[in-house]
C-alpha cells in the first residue's frame, strides 16, 4: 500500500492485527475472501469489504488483490459479486465508494462492475508522493447488471 495512500511503511504484524480486528466485528461489515478458482485448488487472492451504516442502509465497499492476481479480471467479479450480496441478501440501498483519481484500473473494475461516477473530491489524497483528487462512485439495487447469482445459489428456483 506504499505510495497510494500511506507516506509511510506499514509492518506485516501491524497489517495482520488490523485484519484480525476487523474480521472479530462482523455485525457492521460485510468481508469476503475473494479466489482465484482457475487453480487447483482454488487459491485465496485478496479481501473485499463492504462497512455498513445499518441506519441507512448503506455501506461503504473496499478491495484489494495479490499484485500477482491483478489484470486478470477477478477484481470486477470480486466487485459484482459483493455488491450482489450487498443489494440481494443484505438488502443494502446504496453502497459507495471513493479511490484516487489516478487508481485508472481500480476505476475501470468499479465501473464494469455497477459502479457510477458521483463526483471527485479535490486534493484529498496522496498518491506516490503527490496530492490527488478522489473520485467517487456509488451503486444502486435498481441498476444492477445482470440477474443475482447470490440469490440463484441460494435459491435456484428464484
Ligand atoms: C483495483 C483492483 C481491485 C482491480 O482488480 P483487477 O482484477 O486488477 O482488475 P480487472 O482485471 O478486473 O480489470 C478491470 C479493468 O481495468 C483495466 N485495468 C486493470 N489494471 C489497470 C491499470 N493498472 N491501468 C489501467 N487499466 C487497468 C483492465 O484492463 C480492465 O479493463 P478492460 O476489461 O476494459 O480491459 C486491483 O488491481 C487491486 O487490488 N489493486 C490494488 C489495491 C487497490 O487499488 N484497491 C482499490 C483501492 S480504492
Amino acid at each position: 500500500m506504499v505510495g497510494y495512500g500511506r507516506q509511510t511503511p506499514d509492518s506485516l504484524e501491524n497489517r495482520r492485527e488490523g485484519v484480525q480486528h476487523q474480521a472479530r466485528g462482523t455485525d457492521d461489515q460485510l468481508r469476503f475472501t475473494v479466489y482465484d478458482i482457475t487453480t487447483t485448488p482454488p487459491t485465496p487472492v485478496g479481501t473485499t469489504a463492504v462497512l455498513i451504516d445499518h441506519h441507512v442502509r448503506t455501506g461503504e465497499f473496499i478491495i484489494q488483490l495479490n499484485p500477482s492476481s491483478r489484470g486478470k479480471g477477478i477484481g470486477t467479479e470480486a466487485t459484482r459479486l459483493t455488491l450482489d450480496y450487498a443489494f440481494h441478501i443484505s438488502n443494502l440501498r446504496c453502497v459507495y465508494l471513493s479511490v484516487l483519481t489516478p487508481n485508472t484500473g481500480a476505476i475501470r473494475a468499479y465501473e464494469k462492475a455497477g459502479f457510477r461516477k458521483i463526483g471527485e473530491r479535490r486534493q484529498s489524497g496522496y498518491w506516490l508522493g503527490q496530492s490527488a483528487d478522489e473520485t467517487l462512485m456509488d451503486a444502486i439495487p435498481a441498476e444492477f447488471p445482470g440477474p443475482s447469482l447470490v440469490r440463484q445459489l441460494v435459491n435456484p428456483d428464484s
